[in-house]
């Protein structure tokens, strides 16, 4: 038999499996109660909505939507990102805009456009293993900064700058942090963007949280805040309408976005036509605002259900977390252990999945005694009772 490990290129050698996928695949026992993906809740889809306008579209426009389109998308749909991006202070005249198939490959080929081999990348740490992952396979060095309860901290970014001068890129999710769910303050943001130019960095900016916003007050963007083009900003569809219509888009100086797109060319063409169609029907006929409002409000019931829980549940003065104002996630740290493995196996011996710390690590081989929880998209009731069974693990462990 071939050993096809000696025919790997040596960019995905080191890659390793992701624990939450391998998480999934268990999760097809149907009594395992998961906080442990990143999935929006599926009960608010608008269903009834998108398959009429999508049966419109088929029956009306199907040589449109069944035939090629152009890689950098659906004209209209690059004016409903407009209009996201608007909203967000996150376009302004004269950038380029780029349709992608999801926020991911956004982040992946702008990657690709930027990251040489050995290129030094500043990354908050943790942070979103999908992008972490992408940065991995262009063979660069991840330089990681902490995150604190206000966003990176920033003395530790000037360390890692004054280490690194050479730094190209920094990657930043500012608002609603995956996976700790904390928001960069106002100051650090316009710090950040400071460093940025004294370090002459790029920065991308991704954002797929940014308007589920469900308490506090919003936050210009890093882009918003940018005055020398430094920003690429990556918007997403996937937690305001649907992550499996897989719409994203990037944002930015039409210099970089022209390689991009060539890049999207080669990698999958263009997005598909039926979802872009989908999408702009839906914006046209109904007010999205008035949607990602309901999203708004049952996450913060959800949220609010998971903290009164933990409260209840786990051992006093053992676990700490974060309280976030949106977004889909919070981050725990139990400071007594160095390794929270031993949690993860027992919460799924008690049908609870969660993902460890190490999982959103810079070196995801060291032990951490950190896990993130999902409050989207498991029911309130099974929240509740997902949190009493890990309190249980987290009683006996701690
Ligand atoms: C921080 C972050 N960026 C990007 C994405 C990718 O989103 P999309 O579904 O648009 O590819 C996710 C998805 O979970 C995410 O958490």
């Amino acid at each position: 038999m071939i050993n096809y490990e000696e025919y790997f290129a040596d960019r995905v050698k080191p890659m390793k499996g992701s624990a939450i996928r391998e998480m999934f695949k268990r999760m097809a026992d149907p009594e395992i109660i998961s906080l442990a993906g990143g999935n929006p809740a599926s009960e608010l889809f608008p269903a009834d909505e998108l398959s009429k306008i999508a049966g419109k579209i088929l029956m009306t426009s199907p040589t449109v939507a069944l035939q090629y389109g152009t890689t950098d998308g659906y004209p209209k749909m690059k004016d409903c990102a407009i209009a996201r991006a608007k909203e967000a202070g996150a376009y302004n005249e004269g950038d380029g805009v780029l349709i992608m198939t999801g926020a991911n490959q956004g982040i992946d080929l702008t990657a690709k456009a930027i990251i040489n081999k050995g290129d030094k990348i500043i990354v908050e740490s943790p942070s979103f293993i999908g992008s972490l992952n992408a940065f991995r396979t262009y063979e660069c060095e991840l330089v990681g900064v902490d995150v604190e309860a206000d966003g990176m901290d920033i003395s530790k970014l000037e360390e890692a700058l004054k280490a690194n001068p050479d730094a190209k890129l920094l990657y930043t999710i500012p608002t609603f942090q995956n996976p700790t769910g904390t928001t960069m303050s106002l100051k650090k943001r316009k710090k950040v963007l400071e460093l940025a130019s004294e370090y002459d960095l790029l920065i991308m900016e991704d954002n797929p949280y940014g308007d589920l916003r469900f308490a506090g007050a919003d936050l210009p963007t890093l882009k918003s805040l940018d005055t020398e083009g430094r920003v690429v900003y990556c918007g997403s569809f996937s937690k305001i309408l649907s992550p499996g219509m897989r719409l994203g888009y990037v944002i930015g100086p039409p210099k970089l976005l022209e390689k991009v797109e060539m890049l999207k060319q080669v990698n999958d063409v263009h997005t598909p036509m039926l979802t872009q169609m989908m999408c702009v029907q839906f914006m046209k006929k109904y007010d999205i605002n008035k949607y990602i409002a309901k999203n708004r409000k049952l996450y913060k019931e959800k949220c609010d259900t998971m903290i009164s829980a933990m409260e209840e549940y786990f051992p006093k003065g053992k676990v700490e977390w974060t309280v976030p104002e949106g977004g889909i996630f919070l981050w725990c740290t139990c400071p007594t252990i160095t390794d929270v493995s031993v949690v993860v196996n027992k919460a799924l011996e008690k049908k609870v999945a969660i993902v460890p710390g190490s999982n959103f690590a810079i070196d995801q081989s060291l032990p951490s005694n950190k896990f993130r929880l999902n409050f989207s998209s498991a029911s309130k009731s099974d929240i509740t009772e997902a949190i009493k069974r890990l309190g249980e693990v987290l009683t006996e462990i701690l």
